[in-house]
Parts: C-alpha cells; structure tokens; sequence
C-alpha cells in the first residue's frame, strides 16, 4: 500500500549523460523532457523544486572515446560537457544546477558516502582472478576484452556485453579473450574490490518497491524491479581496477577507482550541494537557478536529500531502471542518512525511423544536429517528443510526423487561434482588451470548459501521464479554435460590435490561460505568447480563469508562433540520416588486411605516371571495361579498363589519370592493353580515379 506522504518540497533528477560524444534526441524522451515538464510545472504551483544533471564523467566509457579521438580522457569530458550541456538548456531543459562529476565536491561527496558505507561494515572485501593485460601492466575493465561471443560467435564482443546479439557476458565467458590495449590474450590474476551485498537488503526492497509502490509505479518500471528482486541479488563490486575515475579512499586501495554507477548517480547530491554553495555565496559556475530561492546557506541542501518530506523523484530511460530503482536506493538507505526515491518513472525507449537509435551505428539525430539545422524549433522537437513518449512502450520519432505534428497541430491548431485572437484584437480594438457583453449559452459553455483544463493537465502530470497531459493542452487551443469557427467574429464586426467584443475577450482569455499552461511542455511559445500579450508572470493557480486579461489591457504586436515546415526541409533530413548511416556503415568495416612487405627496388620497378584520356568508348561486348586513349607523354596508347559500372565514357574523357606505364601488354577480349589504370577501391566496392590535385603534364612521373 503506498502511503501519500506530505510532500514539503521536490528533489528532480535527469540521469547524467556519459560525456563521451554528442547525444542523440532519443535521450530527451526518457529523462529530459519529462522531468522539465514536470519542473516546471512545479515551480508554477509555487513548489519548492530543485532540478538536477550534469555530466557522467567517469568509466570506461571516457578513457575509450579518448583512445578512439587520439586524444585524453580530460579533453574528452571537457568537450563533450559543455556540447551536451548547451544543447540540454537550448531545448529549454530548466536545470538548476548542470554539474560535473569530475569536480572537486563531487569526489569528495562520493569518497565521503564510500567510508561511510566502509566504516558501518556494510562493504565486503573480496579477491577474485581478473582478466590482466601483462604488456600494458593494468587490469581490464570488461569493455577493454573483446573476444567470440559464446552466444552467437561474434568475433568482436565485448567483455559486457555482444553488441551483435544483445547477451550480456561476463569476461570469462569470452572464447579467446584479447586485450584492446595491447591485443593480446590477458591472464587472470587476483586483485581485491569492495562489493555491497545487494543480497541483504531484499527484503527490505521487497517492502519498500513490491508493496508499497504497487500502484503508483509504471508497470515497466515495478515489472522489472519484481523480476530482478525474485531472481534474487548478487554481491556487486563497487570499486573497480581503472586510473580514470574517483580514487577508493582506503590505504591499501592503489589504482582501484570507484565503479562509475556508484559515483553517477551520487553526483545528483553533489550537483544539490553544489547549487547550494554556489546560491550562498553568490556565484554562478555550474548553476542557473530557475526561480529565487531566496537567502539559503549552503548546508541546505541537505533538504533536499534527507528531509522524509522530500518527495524525489529519478527521471531515466529503461537501461537504467536498476541502477535507480535497486542500486543506488540501496546506497541512500544503507548510509542512514537519505531519502529513497518516491517514484522513478523509467520511459522505454524512442526508435528512429522504423529502427533503433544508435549514434555509433549513425542511425540518429544529435541534439545539436537538431539544433544546429531548427535552431529556432527547439518547441516543435519537445512537441513531437511529447505527443510520442514511449511511456509505455517503444515509440517511434519520424521526420513525417514531426512535420505533420508542426503544421497540422502546432501551426493549423494552437498557432492559427492565438494568431487569429490577437489579429482581430489589433484590428477591431487597437490591440486593447475589449470588455465581454451579454454572454450567449456558446461562450458560458466555452468558459465553463476552460476551467477545467489546469487540473484535467494537473492531473496527467502528476501521474506522469505526459503524452495525455500534452494532448489536453492542445484541446485547449482546440477548444479556442473551434470557438472561433463557429462564431466567426471577422463576419460580425459589420453588424455588431459587441459581440465581436465579447468573442475576442474569451479568445484572449483562452490565449492567456494559453501561454501559462504550455510552459511545461512548449516554454520558448509560452513565452513569445506572453510577451505578445504583455502578460507577467502567472501561477497555475490562477489559471482556468476567464478573467486574466482585465478589460482596456494593452496587447503587444502579434506575430506567429510556428512557421509551416515544407516537405523539401523533412526530405533533406531523411536523406541526411541515409547517407550519415552508410558513411558509418562504411567507416566501421575493416580496411582490406595489409600485403606482405617489400623493399623499395620493388617498387621502384615499376613506372607511374599520370596521363590525360584523350578517348573513350566502351568496349564492345563487355559491360566492364572502358576503352581508352591515354596521352602518355611518351605515346597515345590504348589502355582497357574495368570501371564501365563506375564511369560512362563521357565522366572520364578528358580526365587525368594514374596508370602504370611499363607493365608487359595483356590481351583482354581480343584486344592489347597497354597499361593500367590505379583506382581506389572504396569499402563498398565503388571505384575512383586517382587524380593530380592540379593538371599536370602527360607523362609526369609518380613517385
Ligand atoms: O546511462 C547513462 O548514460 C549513465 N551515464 C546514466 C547515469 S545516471 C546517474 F546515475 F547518474
Ligand atoms: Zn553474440
């Protein structure tokens, strides 16, 4: 049974991004979006909310990026940090705080909860044989071991898991194990880590998730705590052997690090510390607070993590429902002085175009690929996002829909009321609130309607229904729309003024209610709508009222809120994502293996030279080889070709290009060749001349 508790102030958490590369949109339906949604509308009830990310920083995720980009570990977060960062605040994502893992506090908080845990008795210290790359003298984490998959006899799976078949492995379930350091097979050796015995505190989840939280979790999300918890639960180490990471406070702990999901997700408490420091003493670094949270003092984040009436609350995506659902709540309930979370409402997953996201696979659209190409649409994606949140399974984003969802809801439905309420206000009443006079049954049942609309979306938010949530906002301009094809106010003003005046006032109502309630879900239009009609800042409180804009309030110039997105623009994006895939496609498969070595008499025998083609037909009766007349310098010569699938006789006359001039003449159907032509060959097959940057003479040497 859940017990409601009395809820004095709101902790919300994003799952922090590994800063390893850019993230792709799929990110925003599971712990971006929503969580904004749901802060923002807290903070408009006037709640006491902090809202919390920042990057993941640590594991092996990083130093590998690093080795991938030639580059270091530091610049790799560096980079990655600030891109996710400003792409998350430009789709208007209302953190507080966006922290670092790799800062100062944030080490010293996850070191402290470490020897808190350590000095209770609540570690265990084990020795175990783990895999040793002997030439680069370090242990391996499991992403460093790649070997056959014993699932499915994939040469290159990884020690965690095959990205072919989807098996998660462990590395001694590898067949012929390889070290990605040095690729040798490493050896087992024994090394000491600090487990927490997730297995003692079954009992205790047993109660906390399995019976309180039967009926106000998602049914994925208790679904997958129920299988974990009756699979029963294992030690897991939290410590690992790795230089790049949060040292193990402890002597007799050299090049062992904190495991990365033990200290990510404490970094939501380090984030709260840090916003809090900061508040204090009146310096900006990592945090933009989102309302004035007055005069604090930098123990009060304290609050937000201990106080029982505290309600938090962990947005993630699937993938990481254990580590927030078992994991991290048993760390907060065993150091004795944390809150558990009230709810973790996990979104499964946003597919892409009839296939899985994947931005190693090419198969996505990064933030800042959306941003860079709708740098003013950052509502447009929230709105597609919201209308389709996997909430309770898979969805999908298409370029389609999203077109459709700008120009048949967000341009023909909220865009086209707001526009055409404020248009005729400018035009009648010279962008003055005109006072309403005798109400028709119509406009009593319109006001009566809007009424219910705050707490009908209240509703849904709060039961973290945010695709219905947004459904209902956009009923709401649904509702102002509808009202206003029916009394077409535009064929009255010849006849009378007063009702024109009357439908206007409760279409300026609707748009004011409008620009307050879309702010969760569409903040950039909440706020060019407020500014348009020279609206403070309301509550939610107050909405539902037919009486926000008072009679005479002046009305700024109006202007549209969403523009029609041509077909053209959805066709450029499609194509976009097609060739980024095939170019990974192509990227990711293995250059052809390297010939045996020669010494250079070898290849100083043969004579390269570039020549101009001076002709060229195809060969009769072939569909693969081109006939050429190559002006060598030396002579015009005939050379026969294999490119006819790659290059019409019209692509390549006139072209230079590179051809070995002294190689012995062959016959090919009937005919001399006197040379041959040097191509690339592409990893698709595809063939390209090889060509001087500039033009040379024929007969210019190559060496
Ligand atoms: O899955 C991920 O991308 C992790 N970096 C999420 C961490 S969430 C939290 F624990 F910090
Ligand atoms: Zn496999």
């Amino acid at each position: 049974m859940s017990i409601e508790k009395n809820v004095k102030r709101y902790t919300i958490t994003s799952a922090l991004p590994y800063a390893n590369g850019p993230k792709h949109i799929g990110h925003l339906a599971g712990a971006y979006i929503p969580a904004d949604v749901y802060a923002r509308y807290l903070r408009l009830k006037g709640e006491d909310v902090v809202f919390v990310c920042g990057s993941d920083e640590h594991g092996t995720a990083i130093p590998n990026q690093a080795m991938k980009e030639g580059t270091t570990s530091q610049a790799i977060i560096d980079k990655y940090h600030v891109l996710i960062r400003d792409c998350l605040y430009n789709l208007g994502i209302s953190f507080d705080i966006y922290h670092r893992t790799s800062e100062p506090i944030h080490h010293q908080t996850s070191q402290e909860f470490f020897l808190n845990l350590y000095h209770k008795g609540l570690m265990t210290e084990e020795t175990s044989d783990q895999y040793f790359d002997e030439e680069a003298k370090t242990f391996l984490a499991d992403r460093y071991i790649i070997g056959t998959c014993p699932k499915c006899g994939n040469p290159n799976a990884y020690g965690d898991q095959c990205e072919k078949c989807g098996s998660s492995l462990s590395p001694r379930e590898l067949i012929n194990p390889r070290s990605t350091l040095s690729g040798k097979p490493p050896v087992l050796k024994p090394t000491k880590h600090w487990y927490l015995p997730l297995q003692d505190y079954e009992k205790w989840l047993g109660e906390w998730i399995l019976d309180s939280h039967k009926n106000d979790w998602k049914t994925n999300v208790y679904g997958q705590c129920k299988s974990w918890i009756d699979a029963g639960l294992q030690p897991r180490a939290m410590t690992r052997d790795l230089d790049w990471g949060i040292k193990v406070p402890l002597p007799d702990a050299e090049g062992k690090v904190l495991y990365v999901w033990f200290d990510a997700p404490i970094g939501y408490i380090s984030a709260t510390r840090a916003l809090f420091q900061e508040l204090s003493d009146h310096k900006k670094t990592f945090s933009t607070p989102q309302r004035n949270f007055g005069a604090v003092k930098a123990e009060d984040w304290k609050k937000y993590w201990s106080d029982s009436e505290t309600k938090l609350v962990h947005f993630v995506g699937k993938d990481n429902i254990v580590f927030h659902c078992i994991i991290f709540p048993i760390m907060l309930h065993a150091s004795g002085e944390f809150i558990v979370p009230e709810n973790v409402p996990a979104n499964e997953f946003m597919n892409l175009e009839g296939d899985k996201m994947s931005t190693s696979r090419g198969w996505s659209i990064e933030m800042h690929e959306y941003l860079e190409d709708f740098p003013n649409k950052p509502d447009v994606l929230r709105y597609t996002m919201l209308t389709n949140l996997p909430e309770t399974k898979d969805s999908e984003f298409t370029w389609k829909d999203f077109q459709a969802k700008n120009n048949n809801e967000l341009v023909a439905i909220f865009g086209n009321f707001v526009n055409r309420a404020l248009v005729l206000t400018q035009k009648y009443f010279d962008n003055q609130v005109p006072a309403r006079d005798a109400l028709t049954s119509l406009d009593e049942k319109v006001i009566a309607d809007l009424k219910e609309f705050p707490s009908r979306i209240a509703a849904s938010i709060e039961a973290y229904r945010f695709r219905e949530a947004t459904a209902h906002l956009m009923d709401l301009a649904r509702l102002g729309n509808k009202y206003l094809a029916e009394t077409e106010p535009w064929k009255l003003a010849k006849t009378d003024m007063n009702r024109v005046a009357t439908i206007l006032n409760i279409a300026i109502q609707i748009s004011g209610n409008l620009a307050v309630l879309a702010e969760p879900f569409l903040p950039y239009t909440a706020q060019k709508l407020r500014d348009m009609l020279n609206l403070s800042r309301l509550t939610w409180q107050q909405t539902g009222s037919a009486d926000l804009l008072s009679n005479g309030h002046s009305l700024n110039e109006p202007s549209l809120l969403y523009e029609k997105i041509e077909d053209g623009v959805i066709e450029t994006q499609i194509k976009k994502l097609n060739d980024k895939k095939n170019q990974m496609e192509l990227a990711s498969q293995p250059a052809t293996p390297l010939k045996p070595e020669i010494v250079f008499d070898d290849f100083s025998k043969i004579d390269i030279r570039i020549g101009t083609v001076i002709a060229a037909e195809k060969m009769p009766k072939s569909d693969k080889l081109l006939k050429l007349t190559v002006d060598s310098g030396l002579d015009k010569r005939t050379i026969l070709s294999g490119i006819a699938k790659h290059y019409s006789p019209e692509d390549i006359l006139g072209k230079q290009v590179t051809f070995i001039a002294n190689l012995a003449p062959r016959k090919m159907m009937g005919m001399e060749s006197q040379g041959m032509i040097l191509m690339a060959e592409d990893k698709d097959g595809k063939l390209r001349l090889l060509q001087p940057n500039e033009t040379v003479a024929p007969g210019s040497t190559v060496s």
